[in-house]
């Protein structure tokens, strides 16, 4: 395996080309405990310096498994759970207690459903492929609230049969069909509406879903939101429980989630006046943002939980309400951090006065998102230590498109070479969920690590499973 330096990339010192990184980072060896799973470490150099997850070496398993993988990280994901769980169970704003579910489109299989049961969390399903994965691993359907803004009438059904805890209505259509479901199935089906809120896109670039131009929920400010509680309290078939707001996806500021408690509360208000009844129930969404790279700076959820938890509190004192329940959706917050893609280096190419290219074995096949929504990621060397300078870089993938990016800037140790292994930490959350078989691509595995032990939660695609989808005449 050849280890030469590539001299004809940029060194650290040289004008950059476009690309955000000022300068690499001061030791590429180093790990930043921010956009890592919370057991990986770098080994000892004498052993190599490879990065170890779980106690367990990625040379390893990446011999056991094969690249790229997903490894996730248990104990992490447990944590996180147990941290999401404990700050809303402390920070109530009401003595009816408050809820933590998990988005289960960030990342859903069987093993994370149970453990999101022993952890007490509940879980939001978005799809009825959603719901068949939480109810076959034994999700008690209770806990289970259900999305989407354009739920099939199957999916409805499904819902309901199943005896789901709430549907999130999001469409007047949506809420005649349900009560017919509901109907049918002799049951009284607990809702939510959601609303949108009116946050404007502008207050934060990343506040996407609660502005009024967008397919989501129903408009407070047009009316439509009230409305569509008229329709709800007036069906026998339905429960209005409550309101649900989600106002977008990587946040880090609480500015957004404050504004659109103020006003779920202030719909509470209206509807106690007009009604005569006080809804127990409201629901403010996920979308906390998580480290992908140095640059970003997450809230802990212990210090989101209560400003969330204060305006509600301080917001129902103002309108005479009792606080409601309360509950959140975090996604990617909890299984964002848990894992990390491992990829082969195949390819090292550099370009004169550029950047290097550094080929690896997956790309927008496990990780649409850099293509998608420009996201940033970091990326480092997992196989050894190195010490050579730092080489400005972009990670790519093997696809037909010149667009599959998986890192577009990086320092990687001027050796990188064929063979080495490097790991993309963060893609927890949206990578393996988005996954697609773009050029056959077999979708990779998902790895759990736990205390020194490994297996696989979702197995690696195989030709055999293209093949059986395609009819052959
Ligand atoms: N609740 C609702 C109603 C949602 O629509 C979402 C995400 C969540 C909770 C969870 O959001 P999280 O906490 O994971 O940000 N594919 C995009 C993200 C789309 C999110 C859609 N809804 C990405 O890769 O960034």
């Amino acid at each position: 395996m050849s280890r030469s330096a590539h001299p004809a990339g940029p060194r650290h010192g040289d004008v950059l080309p476009e690309g955000h990184y000022a300068a690499p980072p001061e030791d590429l060896n180093a790990l930043d405990p921010k956009v890592w799973a919370r057991t990986v470490v770098r080994g000892e150099a004498a052993e190599g310096g490879a990065l170890q997850v779980g106690g367990l070496d990625v040379r390893a398993l990446a011999e056991e498994y094969g690249t790229p993988a997903f490894i996730l990280d248990e104990a992490d994901f447990r944590a996180r759970c147990r941290a999401w769980r404990e700050a809303f169970a402390s920070e109530r704003p009401g003595s009816e207690g408050a809820d933590v579910y998990y988005a289960g489109k960030a990342f859903l299989c069987r093993a994370v459903v149970r453990w999101l049961h022993e952890e007490g969390l509940s879980l939001d399903v978005c799809s009825g492929g959603e719901l068949a994965v939480a109810l076959a691993a034994g999700m008690p359907p209770e806990r289970i609230a259900f999305h989407g803004n354009n739920k099939t009438r199957h999916e409805l059904e499904q819902a309901v049969k199943a005896g789901v805890g709430h549907v999130v209505v999001d469409s007047y259509e949506e809420i005649a069909r349900l009560a017919w479901a509901a109907q049918q199935f002799g049951v009284r089906q607990r809702v939510l509406i959601r609303v949108t809120v009116g946050v404007e896109a502008h207050t934060h670039e990343f506040i996407a879903t609660a502005h009024e131009d967008q397919k989501f929920g129903l408009s407070l400010t047009g009316g439509q939101a009230a409305e569509a509680v008229r329709r709800v309290l007036n069906l026998d078939s339905l429960e209005l429980a409550g309101i649900h707001s989600h106002i977008g996806s990587q946040i880090f500021d609480t500015a957004g989630f404050e504004v659109a408690a103020r006003r779920v509360v202030g719909l509470l208000a209206e509807i106690r006046d007009e009604h005569g009844v006080e809804l127990p129930e409201i629901d403010l969404g996920g979308g906390l943002g998580i480290a992908y790279t140095s640059e970003d700076d997450p809230r802990e959820p212990a210090e989101i939980a209560r400003s969330l938890a204060d305006i509600v509190r301080r917001e129902c004192v103002a309108a005479d309400l009792t606080p409601p329940r309360l509950s959140v959706e975090p996604g990617r917050a909890i299984v964002g951090p848990t894992a990390f893609t491992l990829y082969e280096v195949g390819t090292v190419k550099p370009l004169e006065g550029l950047r290097t290219y550094v080929s690896v074995d997956g790309g927008m096949s496990d990780n649409i998102r850099t293509a998608l929504y420009d996201a940033d990621y970091s990326v480092a060397l997992a196989s050894r230590r190195s010490a050579a300078e730092p080489m400005l870089s972009r990670v790519v993938g093997k696809h037909c498109e010149s667009g599959d990016i998986v890192v577009r800037d990086a320092f990687l140790p001027a050796d990188t070479a064929p063979g080495d292994l490097l790991a993309v930490p963060a893609t927890g959350a949206y990578c393996r969920s988005m996954a697609s078989n773009y050029n056959h691509a077999l979708r990779p595995p998902v790895v759990a690590v736990l205390d020194g032990t490994s297996r696989v939660l979702v197995r690696r695609e195989t030709e055999e499973d293209l093949l059986r989808l395609d009819v052959g005449h």
